[in-house]
């Protein structure tokens, strides 16, 4: 299942920033993308069938948390737009991410999209976690229990910061799973992101799939800073 690869985060507001941007790209490189909340319901699920067409995988990052039945449905159809990887909250049970992965299993016209579940948002301390959440473990505790419900559940893996990549291999074993957001090159701003790691060193810490945004988005060559963040993470 795992197969190491860079994910373009393209966080923009429109379709004509989106394909604008992807038209810097040579016609044969063709990245694996992540789709968003902003560009998903700006845009709805033409976006994902253009980008599909074009030849991209695309990952839709719309981290789904209702109901198992609702969740269910909704996987069904986002499985008929032919995602190649999509996401819950681990949050919403066990029932829940079983009942998704049943959804995507059922809408799904070929292969059968990678099913990943978010741990903690990496915008939640740990404090907050414990005071307003009511979780009074460590985040890396959590994130671990939340990682093994998951597995549980059947899915393929979960997102979660470079930094507790290690420890999610460590108790779901190497094949399971880890998509890390929250990279930076060693000269790039960090911006709003906290915890944060290199290609480099995410490629040597257990994480599958980094998913970069701004450090590519917002370069002056963003073909360039795609391929030193392939290169570097793949270590190519
Ligand atoms: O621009 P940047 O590299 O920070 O983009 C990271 C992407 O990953 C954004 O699309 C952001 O929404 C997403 N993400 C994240 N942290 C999470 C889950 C998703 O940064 N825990």
């Amino acid at each position: 299942m795992s197969a190491k690869d860079v994910i373009i985060a393209l966080d923009f507001p429109t379709r004509e920033e989106t394909l604008s941007f992807l038209d810097q790209f040579p016609a044969g490189e063709k990245p694996f993308v992540k789709i968003g909340m902003e560009l998903f319901y700006g845009e709805g699920p033409d976006i994902v069938r253009k980008l599909k067409a074009m030849g991209h995988d695309v990952f839709l990052d719309l981290k789904l948390h209702d109901i198992p039945n609702t969740v269910n449905k909704a996987m069904r159809n986002l499985a008929k737009l032919g995602v190649n990887m999509t996401n819950v909250h681990a949050a919403g049970t066990i029932d829940m991410m079983r009942a998704a992965k049943e959804g995507l299993a059922e809408g799904a016209q070929g292969e059968v999209p990678m099913l990943i579940a978010v741990t903690q948002l990496t915008s939640t301390s740990q404090e907050r976690m414990q005071k307003e959440l009511l979780i009074p473990n460590t985040i890396e505790e959590t994130v671990a229990h939340y990682a093994r419900n998951t597995q549980q559940a059947g899915l393929d893996g979960v997102v979660c910061s470079p930094l507790e990549a290690a420890l999610v291999k460590e108790r779901c074993g190497a094949d399971f799973l880890t998509v890390t957001p929250g990279i930076r090159f060693a000269d790039s701003a960090a911006g709003d992101q906290k915890r944060i790691m290199t290609p480099e060193k995410a490629g040597k810490s257990g994480c599958d799939y980094i998913v970069v945004g701004r450090p590519i988005t917002q370069a002056e060559d963003p073909v360039a800073a795609y391929r030193r963040a392939v290169k570097d993470f793949l270590g190519a």
